[in-house]
């Protein structure tokens, strides 16, 4: 089986790597339960894929990272599970910051962030602004997010700057209502991984994703590296894209 040096030499003779690449970080909890273990160990260990995955984007020279880390749905889980989570998001900015800073990687968090309490609040505060001057790779974490609940902010932005004559209905365009969402700016995903083999969206960047290559991974994330992140790659290098076009 070849190993991620090698499939990362295999992706730069194939051509680019993706711009954007997002990641649905699915399976911690059937990680946790093959091993006969509390869910919040496969979120622990969740956590190490990130990093690894990270570190692989960096080489490869991916511009845009987005992980799905906690949906707004999320929070509907036990409260003893949303506590872990949110406790071990904070532990990841302890421990990554300064590393991520030093890697040159911007993070950024998406998602309605006002929910968040506590150490955990101040710890994406103060994350945020450390690496805001790093330009090599950019993070995203979607946390507290639903795409559904994005798009309605968006349509509500749309009513307000209409009724504020600031904007003019007639001219409203697909770049305008994407200007009104949280990722403004951000080039949408050329890429969507998601792990653990289910084949869903599950609310992640719905709009965003309109024209995306779509890569279903059967390995659950804790599993899931350096190795596993080439391998969707190469997959992409081989597809056509065509935008609803025709090749010529
Ligand atoms: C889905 O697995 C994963 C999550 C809900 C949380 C993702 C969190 C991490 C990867 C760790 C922390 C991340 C950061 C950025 C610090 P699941 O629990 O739905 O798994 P299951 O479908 O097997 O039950």
């Amino acid at each position: 089986m070849a190993d991620a040096a090698e499939l990362l030499s295999q992706m730069r003779v194939h051509g680019a790597v993706p711009r954007h690449v997002a990641i649905i970080m699915d399976g911690n909890g059937r990680w946790a339960r093959e091993r006969m273990l509390p869910r919040p160990v496969g979120h622990r260990n969740g956590m190490k894929s990130v990093r690894a995955v990270v570190e692989g984007a960096i080489e490869a020279g991916i511009e845009v990272l987005s992980l799905f880390a906690f949906s707004k749905e999320n929070w509907q889980r036990p409260a003893i599970e949303v506590a872990a989570l949110m406790s071990l998001l904070e532990e990841y900015i302890q421990r990554e910051a300064d590393e991520l800073e030093s890697q040159g990687v911007q993070v950024r968090f998406l998602g309605e962030l006002d929910r968040l309490q506590g150490p955990a609040a101040q710890a994406v505060e103060r994350i945020v602004a450390q690496t805001a001057h790093c330009s090599r790779l950019k993070l995203n974490l979607f946390v507290s997010y639903g795409s559904r609940a994005e798009m309605l902010g968006a349509v509500r932005r749309v009513v307000q700057d209409v009724q504020s004559g600031t904007l003019n209905l007639a001219t409203l365009d697909d770049a305008a209502f994407g200007d009104r969402l949280l990722t403004t700016g951000i080039p949408d995903p050329d890429l969507l991984i998601r792990t653990s083999g289910e084949q869903r969206i599950s609310n992640f960047l719905l709009w965003q994703i309109a024209y995306t290559e779509l890569f279903i991974s059967p390995v659950l994330w804790p599993d899931f590296g350096r190795r596993e992140l080439y391998e969707a790659i190469l997959d992409y290098q081989k597809r056509d894209r065509r935008f609803g076009r025709v090749a010529v």
